[in-house]
């Protein structure tokens, strides 16, 4: 067979990808040792000029070398998450093959969204969301490659991060309070409660859907922020007082923060006695549905009506990969009611369409993605690196307990710890300070948060290859840096 080529460039395909897996494999050789740096940040100026940028922009690559430079410039250039010292955001550290199911949907381009634009995609969608549905008790069908819509079966999409998930969540609960309103636009009488901590996308997805920042009735919290259940009646009675509806209900599985779990069989219970929608939020924390250890934190989550689920936080899937699952199937159909000819044409196609439950129209090979990530590890390794995770947690609390020095609010439920550095004389802009500190030489990635008011250092302990030697290199240099900062 004859073989065209459709490229002005012509780079060849074995030499090219030979040099981008040579440096991605030096890349990772390197980045795992203790002594490289985790992040080395310059300015985008200095960035753009040692890639070349307008030069490669105007004139495209002339050859192999030149690939090779950018490349090894690019990694350089990266906040190094397979270094043991990243113990920043929640942003999973993949497997060193991850990468795989990218190159292959970008040398292909097969958005999974539509069935017949990418059968083998769809399909992998397909048999994950059934096994997500599994693991809640919400797949009632033979076995996982079962892709009939069965009526007592959940149903489920993948979507394009945690923030657009939640939208449809909301989505589906407002069309199931007010079917009207994909029409006539939102009437002004619905409100969602949640915990006044739950994730910043909540809030944004309400005002997106036109319902304004107003219509969240943020619920008290205790003092490390998890809902105070008891106060959901009291929100509730107000509500009513007021004349007002809720939409849903909205918990933290696990708060973005701390990384502790809202009680969601009290909640459910409420939810339940009072016939109300039930959202969780489970983008980081659905996994510890997974574990036999930890699956009591998440105890209710079953009796949601809609649960959100990010892959990309802790299920070593590279970014991005999230789950939208809903109980029953009736409310994922309904969530939006639109149609576009040219798409939609449900009797005719052969396997399954997810586009008319997205808000995206095309969207990449997610479930490859997260397929790619179990045949990677297999089941077992995706729920060791779940458990081990926690563990970590588990084990730098117990070491900065230890320490007279630091302060630690809570034990941890999940792999998110918070803590300050000797609260009593460090105030809330030194303890921040401290994070630059360190992030500056380039040792150690943390974040930051603010809990009831107050800074604090925090941790999410996502690389298997942390342990108990990085935690003691990281209280030796945060006293070291805070020894300099208390000079000042
Ligand atoms: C609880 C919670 N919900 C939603 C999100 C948003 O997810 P994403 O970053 O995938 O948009 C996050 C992100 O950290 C989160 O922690």
């Amino acid at each position: 067979m004859s073989q065209k080529n459709s490229q002005k460039t012509d780079l060849p395909f074995d030499v090219t990808q030979a040099v981008v897996s040579e440096a991605l494999e030096q890349y990772i050789k390197q980045s795992t040792t203790v002594d490289s740096e985790v992040l080395n940040q310059k300015a985008p100026e200095s960035i753009a000029k040692q890639l070349k940028v307008e030069e490669l922009f105007h004139k495209g690559f002339q050859n192999t070398n030149q690939i090779k430079d950018f490349v090894n410039t690019y990694l350089e250039h990266t906040n190094h998450l397979k270094n043991p010292r990243y113990m920043g955001h929640q942003v999973a550290v993949p497997h060193d093959l991850s990468g795989i199911p990218d190159w292959i949907h970008g040398t292909i381009n097969n958005p999974s969204s539509l069935y017949e634009m990418g059968p083998a995609g769809a399909t992998l969608e397909g048999f994950m969301i059934n096994w997500m549905l599994q693991q809640l008790g919400w797949f009632k069908g033979n076995d996982l490659t079962d892709f009939s819509r069965i009526e007592p079966n959940g149903s489920g999409i993948l979507t394009h991060g945690g923030s657009v998930a939640n939208l449809t969540a909301l989505s589906a609960a407002r069309a199931f309070a007010a079917p009207e309103a994909w029409e006539e636009g939102s009437p002004d009488d619905l409100v969602v409660l949640g915990p006044s901590t739950s994730h910043y996308s909540i809030v944004r997805a309400l005002s997106i859907m036109g319902m304004g920042k107003k219509s969240f009735v943020p619920v008290p919290v205790d003092e490390n922020e998890v809902i105070i259940t008891s106060a959901l009646e009291e929100s509730y009675s107000q509500i009513k007082k007021e004349k007002k509806r809720v939409m849903a209900v909205v918990a933290n599985a696990c708060a973005t923060s701390t990384g502790l779990f809202d009680p969601l069989d009290e909640m459910a219970d409420f939810c339940e006695k009072n016939k109300l929608w039930f959202h969780v939020d489970g983008a980081h924390g659905a996994v510890a549905l997974l574990s036999p250890k930890h699956k009591h934190k998440v105890k209710g989550i079953e009796r949601a009506d809609s649960i959100i689920w990010d892959a990309h936080k802790m299920m070593k899937v590279p970014s991005l990969c999230t789950a939208v699952l809903f109980k029953e199937q009736k409310n994922m159909w309904n969530c939006f009611r639109q149609k576009g000819s040219y798409v939609f044409h449900e009797n005719e196609v052969v396997g399954m369409d997810s586009m008319p439950f997205t808000v995206e129209c095309t969207k990449s090979a997610l479930g490859t993605k997260l397929f790619w990530s179990f045949a990677l590890e297999g089941e077992k390794g995706i729920v060791d690196f779940v458990e081990n995770s926690f563990e970590q947690a588990k084990e730098l609390y117990t070491y900065l307990k230890s320490n007279k020095n630091f302060f630690c609010p809570y034990p941890p439920q999940s792999n998110i710890l918070c803590f300050q550095y000797k609260p009593e004389t460090i105030d809330d802009q030194q303890q921040l300070a401290l994070r630059y500190a360190l992030i500056n030489s380039g040792a150690f990635y943390i974040t930051s948060c603010v809990i009831q008011g107050k800074r604090y250092l925090r941790t999410v302990l996502m690389n298997p290859l942390s342990n108990q030697e990085d935690f003691k290199a990281l209280v030796k240099s945060i006293e070291q840096h805070a020894a300099t900062l208390e000079q000042k």
